[in-house]
């Protein structure tokens, strides 16, 4: 399998279906991975459950109906199904009638790190729970949250955060100009990048080393950067003061759901100042950075799907290793999986795409020259 965009993950893991504060009580909501669709809801006891999204009766979704206690209710005839999706109630049914024993396929669910978590193919035993970002929340940490949809395939999103040689693209906020690697190590579950990076006075190299606090008078400051691809998620720790959280849900053949946590350290006397230029930092920076990769990630899907067999030459050896693993771990699923999963369905080149008027959007993301 050559076409990067022919590989999908294994379900068989935790993948985030939404932030926990986007489902309050008695809320729903379709949270859709690799083509198929689930519902996730909040009952009124703040619990949350996932469902197979489709009623057993007529398969109607059931986001588009209501919560009653903590059951979901299906918007089209009313049927009640409970947390583990058992059929529990039908208005018409006649009371001395024993309800069909029927059910709502179900999902596990966590919550953790501030989002809900779920298993879209479960096992026994489950897999290792979700990462925890609980030692960056709240104290001396600032963090950025910048969720996003991406207009391509999982890997294209993958690959484009665990690459910090792309910095071309985005050379207006480039904060180092050097970039050494120093180590790589590749296992079956991760692989692990050590850079070392050197900024200078540059505009953006300056506001690096001001957030990560380095010595202000020296004419360059060198810091460590660690890069993680742990299956099938993604983080970085930059110096002792900057670390990013990047969990993917892949949706469809050419749409990632990507959940950013950026988390920067608050060094003392600067805590007023950086609340304050929060929202200009995560406006002016983070929205431009990610506008300038979702408009390259279509053009890389463009050029996976109409090249697919074509050489790439990757001399990033910690690209080319998380590429490695990403399509290894589909192919273990593959071969262990019964039964085998289908194909993604065929994205149609230039035609309309599903999630925009043109697939390939606006022109180049404005880089704020
Ligand atoms: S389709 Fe759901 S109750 Fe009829
Ligand atoms: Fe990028």
């Amino acid at each position: 399998m050559s076409n990067l965009c022919d590989v999908g993950v294994d379900p068989r893991r935790w993948y985030p279906a939404c932030r926990t504060d986007e489902l309050g009580p008695g809320r729903t909501r379709e949270v859709r991975f690799l083509g198929r669709s689930f519902v996730v809801f909040r009952d009124g006891h703040g619990a949350v459950h996932c469902l197979d999204n489709a009623c057993v009766h007529r398969r109607v979704a059931l986001h588009e109906g209501e919560v009653r206690d903590c059951r979901i209710v299906c918007p089209y005839h009313g049927w009640e199904f409970g947390p583990d999706g058992a059929l529990s109630r039908i208005p018409y049914w006649e009371p001395e009638k024993a309800l069909p024993r029927l059910r709502v396929r179900s999902f596990p669910v966590v919550e953790r790190s501030g989002l809900v978590w779920f298993v879209p193919e479960p096992v026994d035993p489950l897999p290792p729970q979700p990462p925890d970002t609980s030692p960056w929340d709240g104290g001396e940490w600032f963090s950025f949250r910048q969720d996003r949809i991406f207009p391509n395939h999982y890997g294209i999103g993958l690959l484009n955060g665990m690459d910090y040689t792309h910095f071309h693209l985005h050379r207006r906020y480039q904060p180092w100009s050097r970039l050494t690697l120093r180590d790589l190590t590749a296992g079956d579950e991760r692989v692990f990048g050590a850079y070392e990076v050197t900024s200078g006075r540059g505009r953006a190299e300056r506001v690096l080393r001001l957030l990560l606090g380095s010595d202000a008078g020296a004419d360059t400051v060198t810091h460590p950067l660690e890069v993680y691809y742990d299956y099938p998620h993604h983080h970085a720790h930059l110096g002792d003061g900057m670390v990013v959280w990047v969990f993917f849900r892949p949706e469809e053949r050419d749409r990632v759901t990507v959940y950013i946590t950026l988390y920067i350290r608050a060094r003392r006397g600067t805590r007023h100042l950086r609340q304050f230029a929060e929202p200009f930092f995560r406006r002016l920076v983070l929205a431009r950075i990610q506008e300038q990769d979702a408009w390259i990630g279509v053009r890389e899907q463009i050029a996976w799907e109409s090249r697919p067999d074509e050489p790439r030459c990757e001399l990033n050896p910690v690209s080319a290793a998380a590429e490695r693993l990403l399509r290894s771990r589909w192919q273990a699923y593959v071969e262990e999986a019964d039964p085998r999963p289908g194909q993604w369905p065929a994205v149609r080149l230039g035609g309309p795409a599903r999630h925009s008027a043109s697939p390939l959007g606006a022109g180049r993301p404005d880089d704020g020259a």
